[in-house]
């Protein structure tokens, strides 16, 4: 098969934008550690691009793409810049050492954007486009150009964009359907006619950037790809700005499980590692996946109707179109319980997505045995809030010690609380609205550090009475969001470890001990 551009080759990129279109979403932000993880897990799932990062917009984001380019071997990894000089060079700069460098520069080309955004005309935007493909050009080889929010933009008028910048040397055209604004067969009928009115289309892959305001993320980009689209930005679990980008396992998982109406037409992801990478991209950015969600929901392959249990038990196809090995999930039987060993826990860990360290392991193992003491059986779920709440990536500067809580109907809500920070145990006490408040007011009496909660949630984790609470709070400090979890079977224990968290990574960002 031809892995050519143009629309003759019949395979699909998988362009992932998980951690830059899906890392600008507010307290989805993560560190260095936790960005290298991640594509290194990309790469394991074998897309063929990582859009690693925006390189100008900040030495954190700068040093993150230029480690994943020198670290991740596979993917081609691409940087993004805007159609601007400094943007390019930078980009070009942090992706050079990669074994695949990629380049992706874009600017707006609808009217709203020419006129109230850039204010130029569209005779100005189309010779920067030109002039910013060809600097990119001078200096990487594969270079993809974005018209952004092209489904808004003039049919005519994205026609000559494209027709220059690939004469211009783009290597790749994206069209962004940047606000979600499309339906399917719009913007089928725009890629047809790219391909109809651009007359060098052939010497370049044509990509598509859906959001999914209007939910038709994959709709579009799947229609897309029907008429004459080769390569597809998503993000895992459809992680992105608003309401989202194009769901990378939704697309992945219709082309290969509806292969008897794709034809030929496939892609080279390895769908094992589907749910493992769902998992560790909701953990590491604290977005939660709805249970309903498709392919990656913990109900996407649960079967609770009689009717369907019936006829699944007789054959899994009769209810079932997806075999749920092919996405990663396995039938293990594996129970664990206080009698379990460090090993079963390693492995059962492995399969849920987390990669843990010796030392990790060790503290995990520890809180198990804590949870399996008092629980039957430690289900999938507390060993995920188990991991949440005890490993990190950020170094904690202070440690949970104790807490003493006072609080009743007719009595003022006091909180004692003791944190560890190095070898000495700190306290203090204060009084609050409720117990919660209390608590979080002696927290910032020790560490200093003041911030506005801006949401706190709580669920348990599994049912029954002895089921761990998960709380986890949003916070705000400095105009930046932070989201701490934490998990205890008492629910103001798991309220200071998630505040705990969220103070530890305000400390480590801005380094304010
Ligand atoms: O949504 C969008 O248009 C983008 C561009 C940078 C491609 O993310
Ligand atoms: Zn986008």
């Amino acid at each position: 098969m031809s892995d050519e551009p143009g629309i003759e080759s019949q395979r699909v990129h998988i362009f992932d934008t998980t951690l830059r279109d899906g890392e600008q979403v507010p307290g989805a932000q993560l560190n260095l550690t936790e960005k290298l993880e991640v594509a290194h897990h990309l790469a394991r799932l074998k897309v063929d691009v990582i859009e690693a990062g925006f390189p100008v917009s900040s030495p954190g984001d700068f040093e993150a793409v230029s480690r994943i380019a020198s670290e991740v071997q596979g993917p081609a990894i691409c940087g993004l810049a805007r159609a601007v000089e400094g943007d390019i060079t930078a980009a070009a700069d942090a992706v050079r050492h990669a074994e695949k460098p990629y380049l992706h520069t874009f600017i707006g080309t609808s009217d709203i954007n020419v006129e109230s955004q850039l204010r130029k005309s569209r005779d100005d935007v189309l010779k920067i486009a030109v002039g910013a493909v060809e600097l990119a050009r001078s200096l990487i080889d594969v270079v993809e150009f974005s018209p952004m929010d092209a489904t808004r933009t003039d049919p005519g008028y994205l026609c000559e964009v494209v027709a220059a910048v690939i004469e211009a040397g783009a290597t790749i055209v994206n069209i962004p359907d940047t606000v979600g604004y499309a339906v399917p067969e719009e913007f089928g009928a725009l890629i047809r006619r790219l391909f109809e009115d651009v007359p060098n289309i052939a010497q370049a892959r044509i990509s598509v950037h859906c959001h999914d305001d209007l939910g038709m993320a994959t709709i579009n980009s799947i229609t897309a790809v029907h008429n004459g689209a080769r390569q597809i930005e998503c993000t895992v679990n459809g992680v992105g700005e608003r309401a989202g980008n194009t769901s990378l396992e939704e697309c992945v998982m219709a082309i290969k499980t509806r292969a008897n109406y794709f034809g030929d037409i496939y892609t080279a992801v390895e769908t094992t590692e589907i749910v493992p990478i769902s998992k560790r991209v909701s953990r590491l950015m604290n977005m939660v996946v709805p249970p309903n969600k498709a392919i990656v929901g913990s109900n996407a392959f649960a079967h609770s109707s009689g009717v369907h249990q019936d006829g699944f038990l007789k054959n899994p196809e009769t209810f079932e179109i997806m075999d749920p090995e092919d996405v990663g999930i396995s039938e293990s039987t594996l129970v664990l319980t206080a009698r379990s060993g460090r090993n079963a826990l390693r492995h059962r860990m492995d399969e849920l997505g987390f990669t843990l360290t010796d030392e990790q392991l060790d503290q995990a193992y520890d809180r198990f045995l804590k949870v399996a003491d008092k629980k039957k059986e430690v289900t999938e779920a507390d060993l995920e809030a188990i991991v949440k709440d005890e490993i990190t990536t950020v170094p904690r500067v202070y440690e949970f010690d104790f807490l003493q809580v006072l609080s009743g109907s007719n009595l003022v809500p006091t909180a004692t609380l003791g944190l560890r920070r190095d070898e000495e145990v700190l306290q203090a006490a204060d009084s609050g609205d409720g117990p919660v408040d209390a608590l979080y007011r002696a927290m910032e009496r020790i560490t200093g550090v003041k911030v506005t909660v801006t949401s706190y949630t709580i669920h348990a984790v599994t049912g029954g009475k002895d089921a761990l609470g998960e709380v986890t709070v949003r916070v705000s400090h400095d105009n930046r969001d932070y989201v701490g979890v934490g998990a205890s079977m008492d629910i103001i224990e798991a309220s200071a470890k998630a505040m705990l968290d969220a103070v530890n990574k305000v400390i480590h960002f801005t380094q304010s001990v």
